[in-house]
């Protein structure tokens, strides 16, 4: 701000208040003490006016505004370049200062605890009640949007409290995961084995968890094995039970990402899925990770426990 623009603006801030403190006692001089019965002389409709003094509470009222404004002027920049005298904030107050403190404060804090735990193999980690208590704190705040805030998971997002895993369940492999991040590759398979293939090898898939099929769709199981076996096996395993290595989920059992219909497993396997587990290392360093990974990992053992 220019300093032209700065004394206009402190003047003009100022002025307005001693303007306003003068109003104040210049229109209480002279005013009688005490309530009266006298009015001020003028009549409206019949409504008439008792010559009486601001009622005192009002007054201190304004008298206190006052004070506030002139303290608040004075901590904080309000007035022009004046940067406030605000202990902590030599460079003035502001939004960003005040939370970089905040964040400083809290590292200086929390940095000695995160670096303790960071230090302690992940199992006694998921052990401690701070850490995890810590841990569901950065959870809520970093990965409830897609997981859930019960880490239950929602359509294509994986539930994380029980002991079904795409990538594997162990601590470090959780750890691994949250630190880059996955990217799973389920290919679509339209062009590859046709309408007619799918048909099949969805009804296969389905029977691989005990499914019945729909009533009045025509389903060649053999055909559908057939395809499974050429085309499948490589990720989800001659037994249907998966690879976490690359990702593929366990075809047998009763937990399904993107449903278990025959409409949407065929939707999956005709167009494909590649969910995405976002790489948390750079958002939140291996401290906060190691917490979290920690946390992950006792959320599945609280169930088996
Ligand atoms: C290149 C490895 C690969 C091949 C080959 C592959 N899949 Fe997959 N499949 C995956 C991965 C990885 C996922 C998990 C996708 C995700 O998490 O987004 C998956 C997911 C699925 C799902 C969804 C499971 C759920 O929980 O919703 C079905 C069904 C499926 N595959 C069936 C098949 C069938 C049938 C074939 C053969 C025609 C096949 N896949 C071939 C890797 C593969
Ligand atoms: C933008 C949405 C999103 C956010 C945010 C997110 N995740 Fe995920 N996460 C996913 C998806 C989608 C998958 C499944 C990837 C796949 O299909 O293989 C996943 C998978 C995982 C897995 C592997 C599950 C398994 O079965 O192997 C873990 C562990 C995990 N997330 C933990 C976390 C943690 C901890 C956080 C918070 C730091 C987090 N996620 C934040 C979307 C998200």
């Amino acid at each position: 701000m220019t300093s032209f623009w700065s004394w206009y603006i402190t003047l003009l801030t100022l002025g307005t208040i001693a303007a306003l403190v003068w109003l104040l006692l210049a229109t209480r001089k002279g005013q009688r003490i005490g309530a009266t019965e006298e009015t001020v002389g003028h009549c409206y409709d019949g409504i008439e006016e008792y010559d009486n003094p601001l009622p005192k509470w009002w007054f201190m009222l304004f008298v206190g505004t006052v004070i506030f404004a002139l303290g608040y002027l004075a901590l904080y920049p309000g007035l022009g370049n004046w940067k406030g005298l605000l202990p902590g904030y030599e460079d003035g107050w502001t939004q960003a200062s005040a939370w970089q403190k905040e964040m400083h404060k809290a590292s200086q804090q929390y940095g000695p605890l995160y670096a303790k735990y960071a230090a302690m193999p992940l199992e006694e980690v998921a052990r401690d009640p701070q850490a995890l208590k810590m841990g569901g704190r950065l959870f809520a705040s970093n990965c409830s949007v897609c997981h859930g805030s019960d880490a239950k998971g929602a359509y294509g997002f994986p539930n994380l409290t029980d002991d079904d895993w795409l990538w594997g369940g162990d601590a470090a492999t959780i750890k691994t995961t949250i630190q880059h991040g996955r990217i799973a590759t389920m290919p679509a398979w339209r062009d590859v084995i046709g309408e007619e293939g799918i048909r099949d090898v969805t009804g296969y898939v389905r029977s691989l968890s005990g499914r019945e099929n729909p009533e009045g769709i025509a389903i060649d199981l053999e055909r559908g094995q057939n395809i499974f076996a050429s085309n499948c096996v490589v990720c989800h395993g001659s037994d249907g039970k998966g690879l976490a290595m690359l990702g593929a989920p366990n075809l047998t059992d009763n937990v399904w990402l993107y449903g278990s219909s025959f409409a949407q497993i065929q939707q999956t396997i005709r167009y494909g899925r590649n969910g995405r587990m976002p790489a948390q290392e750079n958002i939140l360093g291996n401290d906060k990770v190691h917490l979290l990974a920690a946390y992950v990992y006792s959320l599945s053992r609280k169930a088996q426990d």
